[in-house]
């Protein structure tokens, strides 16, 4: 064991206050044990780069998802034997498979491919921002937060407007067991979703097989029949490229709009940045930058080691779990003067890594960012201010993905 202090991740104090822990964490050394799991939290903004940087080291190949407690294992498992094996798709893969994938999807998130979305979201974000109305509470993540996303992931994947409660469903159950441990009942509601997801996707990938239609889904079904490289039959193929679809839904939704929820909280009230936006529309992607630093939707990041190395002075074991803090790099003292402040116009404020770094970085990142500055420039023309109300609501119980369940706000609109 180490000599510095063991910090509980999965605690309530923690949960409360992930800045306050993080911020003790950092003071005490760049990399820490964590209690019970002994895993090692890396702090500090230079170090969690090395680690991500370095994928042969560190690798992620790891299940982030929590054990099915004993009690409904007979029922949890009853429920995917109905289904196709949960697999390792981008997040959970290693090269040469995670290059390979990486690649088949990569064209969708391309600048090109952005531009093309570009009216869609647009025209999502008018409507939504037309029905928020005046001078009331309302709940921000609801109307506008959550949406938004969902309505562009789905455009992206080639799926129709009537399936958008169903992703918002699906995205839900696919996130509820990654950094956080629902109750039993909980947990056999969820899976039941994903069978539904898998049963679902599944049918509309055999469709587009047939009949291919424009959006991810169709190029996906066609290069993975043409590819081949699954040496396990048809049911490994499909088993991967349903993983590699929840990745996209879940990765998009739940990110991406409780970042945009949560960016209320951090300059809802302030009407001097939407009027700066109104001004300057272009000023709207650094009011993204900085709020995503803050933010820090993915807080952290999993890494197994794969050889025996040291990282600030810490020796490492194959085998050892590491755990990336984004959240508290993107608010290391020693990169971002006055880490906690808001402050669009910081110099070097892309220098986060919310979106992560090397050969995981995160694939949508141009689609969230476009998806967020879209927002707030379209939101900037309607309101004078969104006012987060004292108690603005619940957040999500994880270490992982961290974000408003609802955000209770009051629009003023112009
Ligand atoms: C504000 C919104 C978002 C944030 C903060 C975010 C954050 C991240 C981070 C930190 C990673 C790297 C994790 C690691 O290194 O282990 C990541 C990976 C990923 N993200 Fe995002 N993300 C966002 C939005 C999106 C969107 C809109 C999509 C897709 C439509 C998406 C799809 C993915 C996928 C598939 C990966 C895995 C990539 C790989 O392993 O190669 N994310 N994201």
């Amino acid at each position: 064991m180490i000599d510095r202090p063991a910090i509980a991740v999965r605690s309530d104090e923690f949960l409360d206050d992930p800045v306050g822990c993080l911020a003790r964490a950092r003071a005490a050394g760049g990399v820490c044990p964590t209690t019970p799991d002994n895993w090692m939290l890396v702090t500090r903004h230079e170090l969690v780069r090395t680690v991500l940087l370095d994928p042969e080291t560190y690798s992620s190949r790891i299940n982030k998802h929590h054990t099915v407690p004993a009690e409904i294992a007979d029922e949890v498992g009853a429920l995917r034997a109905q289904g196709w094996p949960y697999t390792s798709a981008l997040g959970t893969n290693d090269a040469p498979e995670h290059t390979r994938l990486r690649r088949m999807v990569n064209k969708s998130f391309t600048p090109r491919g952005l531009t093309a979305l570009e009216p869609l979201v647009r025209a999502a974000a008018e409507e939504l921002a037309a029905a928020l109305p005046d001078g009331e509470e309302i709940d921000f993540q609801a109307m506008f937060g959550e949406p938004l996303p969902v309505w562009a992931i789905s455009r992206v994947l080639g799926l129709p407007a009537e399936r958008r409660d169903d992703i918002r469903r699906w995205s839900t159950a696919a996130v509820a067991t990654i950094g956080s441990n629902p109750s039993a009942a909980q947990w056999v509601s969820y899976e039941a979703d994903l069978l539904d997801f898998q049963l679902t996707m599944a049918a509309v990938l055999e469709a587009n097989r047939d009949r291919p239609e424009p959006g991810l889904i169709a190029e996906l079904a066609g290069a993975i029949a043409e590819d081949g490289a699954d040496d396990g039959g048809e049911g490994v193929q499909m088993s991967l490229l349903l993983t590699l679809l929840r990745e996209l839904v879940v990765a998009g939704n739940e990110t991406t709009g409780k970042f945009i929820a949560e960016s209320i909280r951090l300059f809802g009230a302030d009407e001097t940045v939407w009027q700066r936006i109104r001004e300057n529309p272009q000023f709207a992607t650094n009011v993204v930058e900085e709020a995503v630093r803050l933010a820090s939707p993915t807080q952290h990041a999993m890494r197994v080691v794969t050889r025996e190395t040291d990282l600030d002075g810490v020796a490492l074991q194959p085998g050892q779990l590491v755990m990336l803090s984004l959240a508290s790099a993107n608010r290391d003292e020693r990169v971002f003067e006055s880490p906690d402040a808001f402050d669009p116009d910081r110099e070097h404020g892309r220098a986060h890594l919310a979106f992560g770094q090397g050969p995981h970085m995160c694939i949508g990142a141009g689609l969230a960012r476009m998806e967020s500055v879209i927002a707030w420039q379209v939101l900037a023309e309607h309101v004078k201010s969104i006012v987060p109300s004292a108690d603005s609501g619940p957040y999500t119980r994880s270490y992982i993905l961290r974000g408003p369940l609802e955000m209770r706000a009051t629009v003023n609109r112009r």
